[in-house]
Formats: structure tokens, C-alpha cells, sequence
């Protein structure tokens, strides 16, 4: 394979959903028609080159909210079928886990990974680019769904992820949470949500000033018990697959405390672990690129019919041309 390196990664991040406590599908669709072309100039302003440089065109296939996914598409075909070169349906959670090909140490296979995500939980056991397994999943909701609702009862604005990661730095965990008991690699958060907003309006019946004098303390225990709940089955699946190389990915692996934890263990059960850089966490264009540039080596372009799909899940290899 030849090297691929990253000569731009624009990112527009849209702040308007944190007025209305999470994301509205529409305002969502709206925002990236509004970027879309505006982001694009940018990347090829970044890279130093021109259009007619470009020899495929590579899109978020799904899975995600249907209009910006749909916004995504239109645009990667409408451009791709002007300059006449080829487009690449990428699918979200895996190109989250193929950020670790963008920079060296790039994990060997197989390697186990646990991507969290707003939308996903998953442990991914990945045996090569283009062959990966979910040994589990959340039942209910996602980890950054979990920092997000936890977050807004609190009364953080959206998203509150990286606010409670912020917050937990100078705190302790001292607030007990409970920890739902799930089969096997699998996980949980509605309890743990359901927990949190029972223990705050206790403590606020009895402390009307609770949460503002203990905000740093009760992020630290939310992002505790959230830790914990992913390490958990995490470890479990490394001991029972023996497979030794772990690897982080998603939005919620820019949590400071997730990462710390990640090289803790690392440390404990002999892993070699993967933690992406910062910018590669959260959504972005460069993990894209990354996935896309697999299938393009491997000659694998998508059809013109090809359309979005909020529910894509991974390894779902459609026709390709
Ligand atoms: O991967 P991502 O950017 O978008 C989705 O695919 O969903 O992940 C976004 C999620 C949000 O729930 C956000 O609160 C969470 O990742 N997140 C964090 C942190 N940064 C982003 N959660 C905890 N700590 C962080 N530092
Ligand atoms: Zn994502």
C-alpha cells in the first residue's frame, strides 16, 4: 500500500443544538448545506492544490441522521460527477476506528477496539480493514448519550461530554453510582442515568445549592462510573480472545479520564495500547479520508445509485462497482 497522508482536515462544528439541550434533525441538515461548500473550498485551500487534483471523492455513507448524511452525498456526487472521478461510501463507526491508520504506531491485527461514539457503544474485534466484528454493544444508550443526559440534568449545555470531562479534573469520585450487570462484552447506561438524576434530587431536596457546590465532585463520579462501565467488559474481552492490542476511538475517547484509565490498564494486563490524537476523536474529515483510502488501493468504488443509511452498521459491505 502506498502512504497516505492528510493535507487538510477542515471541521465544522455546529453550536446552535446547545440552546436546545441536543441535536435537531433539521437545524442539523440545514447547518452542513450551509457548510458544505464553504468547508470543501477550505480542504482544498489547506492543501495546496486544485481541483482537478482530485481522483475520488469520499462521503459518510451512514450511519448518522438521515438529512446530514443525505446533504453529505448529494454534494460528494454532485462534485465527483463534474470533475468526472470516482466517489467511496465510507461508513462512520468504522472510519472511527480506522483513524488509527493515520498515524504511526498503526495497530497490527487483530486488535480489539472500543469505539464510543454519541450514538454507539461498541467493542469491535478488527481482523482487517475491511473485516470487523461487534463482540458487543450498549442495549440501551451510548456512552456520550450517557455524559450528554447525565450532563443536561446537572444542567450543563449540549454537549456536555467534554464539560463533565473538564469539571472531573478537579474532583474526586466520591459519589457512589451503580453499575448495571450485563452479559458479556455488552453494556448499559439507562440505569446509571436513571441512578444520577434519583441521587441529585435527593441531595437537592436536602442542599438546594447540591450541584453548584459539588460539580467538580459529582462529574468526577459520573465519569467514574461511566469509565468503569466500559473498562470492564473491555478487559474481559481481551482475556477471553487473548487478543493483547486495544485501541480507543469515537468522540468520548477524548475523555481525559477514559484515556488515563486506557494506559493504567495497559499497563496492568500487558496491552499495547492506541489512542488517538485529539483531533481524530470527536468526528472529522480526516478519519474519512483514512477509510476511504483503503478502498480506493483496493480498487473498491461506489455505485451512483449508492444512497445514505442512518442505520449502516459495520462490516455491511455493499455491491461496489
Ligand atoms: O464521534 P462523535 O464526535 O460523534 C458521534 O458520532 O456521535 O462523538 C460525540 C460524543 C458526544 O456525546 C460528546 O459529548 C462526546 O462524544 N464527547 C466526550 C468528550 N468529547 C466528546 N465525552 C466525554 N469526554 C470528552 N472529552
Ligand atoms: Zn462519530
Amino acid at each position: 500500500m502506498i502512504d497516505a497522508n492528510i493535507a487538510s482536515n477542515v471541521v465544522s462544528s455546529q453550536i446552535d443544538h446547545a440552546k436546545w439541550g441536543g441535536v435537531i434533525p433539521e437545524l442539523a441538515s440545514r447547518k452542513h448545506m450551509e457548510a458544505i461548500g464553504r468547508v470543501v473550498d477550505q480542504a482544498i485551500l489547506d492543501a495546496e492544490i486544485k481541483k482537478s487534483d482530485i481522483d475520488a471523492i469520499a462521503f459518510t455513507r451512514g450511519p448518522g441522521l438521515m438529512g446530514a448524511l443525505l446533504v453529505g452525498v448529494s454534494f460528494a456526487k454532485g462534485m465527483a460527477q463534474a470533475l468526472q472521478i470516482p466517489i467511496i461510501e465510507v461508513n462512520h463507526m468504522e472510519a472511527h476506528i480506522l483513524a488509527h491508520f493515520i498515524d504511526p504506531p498503526v495497530p497490527k491485527y487483530p486488535f480489539l477496539c472500543l469505539t464510543v461514539s454519541g450514538g454507539h457503544t461498541q467493542i469491535v474485534r478488527v481482523d482487517a480493514w475491511d473485516q470487523m466484528t461487534i463482540l458487543g454493544q450498549t442495549l440501551d444508550d451510548a456512552a456520550g448519550e450517557a455524559f450528554d443526559k447525565a450532563g443536561k440534568i446537572m444542567g450543563l449545555p449540549y454537549p456536555a461530554g467534554p464539560l463533565i470531562d473538564q469539571l472531573a479534573r478537579d474532583g474526586n469520585p466520591v459519589y457512589d453510582l451503580p453499575q448495571a450487570q450485563v452479559k458479556k462484552y455488552h453494556f448499559s447506561f439507562s440505569g446509571l442515568k436513571t441512578a444520577f438524576l434519583y441521587f441529585l434530587q435527593n441531595q437537592m431536596k436536602q442542599d438546594p445549592s447540591f450541584i453548584e457546590n459539588n460539580k467538580a465532585d459529582i462529574a468526577a463520579s459520573l465519569q467514574h462510573a461511566i469509565i468503569k462501565a466500559l473498562t470492564k467488559p473491555l478487559v474481559l474481552a481481551s482475556r477471553e480472545t487473548g487478543i493483547p492490542r486495544i485501541a480507543i476511538a469515537g468522540g468520548v475517547s477524548a475523555n481525559q479520564g477514559l484515556r488515563k484509565k486506557i494506559k493504567e490498564l495497559g499497563k496492568q494486563e500487558n496491552w499495547e495500547i492506541f489512542i488517538p490524537r485529539l483531533e481524530y476523536c470527536t468526528d472529522n474529515a480526516a478519519m474519512i479520508a483514512q477509510a476511504a483510502w483503503f478502498k480506493f488501493d483496493a480498487g473498491q468504488f461506489s455505485d451512483w445509485n449508492i444512497t445514505a443509511d442512518p442505520r449502516l452498521k459495520v462490516n455491511e459491505h455493499p455491491s461496489v462497482s
